[in-house]
């Protein structure tokens, strides 16, 4: 909604501007002609809006955002279009003010096993281990046991080489691994390749003891950081812009830049090592809410050890698929093989007459996450980023396949998860769109 209305602000000033033109002439009869010009070209634009709104989609398939384009204070038209689905935030109740001495006693009393992260592949087991990647070269059957809760080492990102190889990527300097490793909340988010601006989160809303004992950490590459350099967001001495601290990550692991965005997003446990909790967001959100009433209102009050909103339409991945398609997302051939392969592991259709449903929607709203870095959580974070390593970056697909499979390799070990409303998300940020693409397009993607 913001961003309509700063829309119709801007646009408004800007017509204000050229009539001072005009009005400077101190011409009353003009004055009066432009009024009704003015009344005119408004009307016109706020009929035109819709069909403007729809060109944009046209034309750049590849945002984000469509979610959105709500059109504002338009009066109902006369046609049989269906109007453009609104998106509103609803009311989320927080608690006054709360720190980490407020956690619930018994609070991180969750499944207990000990998880432990593969750091290097032999290289007798793997024909093409000689080629070190991120991700590893997790064979078909250690995923398959990977999804047990039990004391185990799986794959996990950030697998190295035998010495002597190259990096496998997302390389951080030394300074900034000290920094991270003695961060025990965290709230994260990334730019990479440019793709958007730096949101600072809303200052005045932060309180006091988070921006004590908070990190929050904003993951760029050298490319995003010199352009928000140019832009007047240049880091201080320290590394900060405002509250955000800015890491470059260098040597990008994946030419994708959307799936190397998901190893902050999925592998903050990782990152962090000694965190407790993590928000994580989407660069095209401002945070607007202090991160431990967040934590309170997601996790404490509910018992969860992670949260994630549901989409906002979509609930069934059958329609993620065909809307990933249909905008041309992803590769279709990728998407077909890993939709085949899920399908033929037990995911279902999302059934919204199902009185107990596992989900309330098998799809998620992916852009903001609220973690417990509990086993079950931190082992759910690591399931879902192989899939996305191994399969397609579009993560929502993998969501539900991951959270229903874990469930069901592990009925007696729970993994609470609290799939919240998109709205409660909406009350929590503010959303923008991601930057426009400029020089460089988008890869093409068929
Ligand atoms: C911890 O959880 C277990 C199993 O979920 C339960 O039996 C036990 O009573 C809990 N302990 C406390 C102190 O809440
Ligand atoms: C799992 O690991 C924990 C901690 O390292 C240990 O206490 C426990 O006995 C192990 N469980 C099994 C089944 O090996
Ligand atoms: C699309 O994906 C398939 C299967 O993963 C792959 O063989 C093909 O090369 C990909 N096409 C493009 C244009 O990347």
């Amino acid at each position: 909604m913001g961003v309509y209305k700063s829309l119709d602000q801007i646009k408004n000033s800007r017509r204000g501007r050229n009539f001072s033109v005009f009005t400077n002439k101190g011409l009353l009869f003009w004055v009066f002609v432009l009024a009704v010009l003015c009344f005119i070209s408004l009307a016109a634009f706020a009929l035109g809006m819709h069909f403007h709104v729809k060109l944009e989609h046209g034309m750049l398939p590849w945002r984000e955002m469509r979610e959105d384009f709500i059109v504002h204070d338009v009066p109902e038209r006369p046609t049989k279009k269906p109007r453009r689905q609104r998106f509103f935030p609803c009311d989320v109740v927080f608690r006054d003010a709360v720190d980490l001495h407020s956690e619930p006693k018994d609070f991180m009393n969750f499944t207990q096993f000990s998880l432990g992260y593969m750091e290097t592949e032999k290289k007798a087991s793997h024909t093409d281990a000689h080629d070190p990647r991120f991700g590893g070269h997790q064979t078909l059957e250690e995923r398959e046991q990977s999804f047990s809760a039990v004391n185990q080492t799986i794959h996990c990102g950030f697998l190295r080489g035998a010495a002597g190889l190259p990096s496998t990527g997302f390389d951080l300097k030394e300074e900034d691994k000290r920094y991270m490793s003695a961060c025990r909340v965290v709230v994260s988010s990334c730019i990479f390749g440019s793709s958007d601006f730096l949101r600072r989160p809303t200052s005045r809303l932060i309180s006091e003891y988070s921006k004590k004992n908070v990190c929050f950490v904003m993951f760029v590459d050298e490319g995003t950081l010199s352009t928000l350099s140019k832009e007047g967001s240049a880091p201080d001495d320290g590394g900060f812009v405002g509250l955000w601290k800015l890491v470059v990550v260098k040597n990008l692991p994946y030419t994708d830049t959307r799936k190397t965005g998901k190893v902050p997003k999925f592998l903050t446990h990782r990152l962090f090592p000694s965190s407790r909790y993590s928000i994580w967001l989407d660069s095209k959100l401002r945070l607007s809410t202090d991160p431990m009433l967040i934590i309170d209102h997601f996790l404490w009050q509910t018992g969860s050890e992670y949260a994630i909103s549901n989409h906002y339409t979509r609930h069934c991945v059958w329609e993620e698929v065909l809307q990933n398609k249909r905008l041309n997302k992803y590769n279709h051939t990728a998407i077909d093989e890993q939709f085949s392969l899920y399908q033929s592991d037990g995911l279902t259709k999302f059934d919204p007459l199902d009185p107990n449903p596992s989900l309330p929607s098998y799809v998620p709203e992916g852009s903001f996450i609220v973690r417990a870095h509990t086993p079950m959580s931190n082992l759910f974070s690591c399931l879902w980023f192989n899939e996305v390593d191994r399969f397609t970056s579009r993560d929502q697909l993998s969501f539900a396949f991951t959270f229903l499979k874990l469930k069901r390799m592990n009925p007696d070990k729970p993994f609470h998860l609290n799939m919240f409303k998109d709205c409660e998300r909406r009350s929590l940020v503010k959303l923008f769109h991601h930057r426009e693409p400029s020089a460089p397009p988008p890869p093409r993607i068929v």
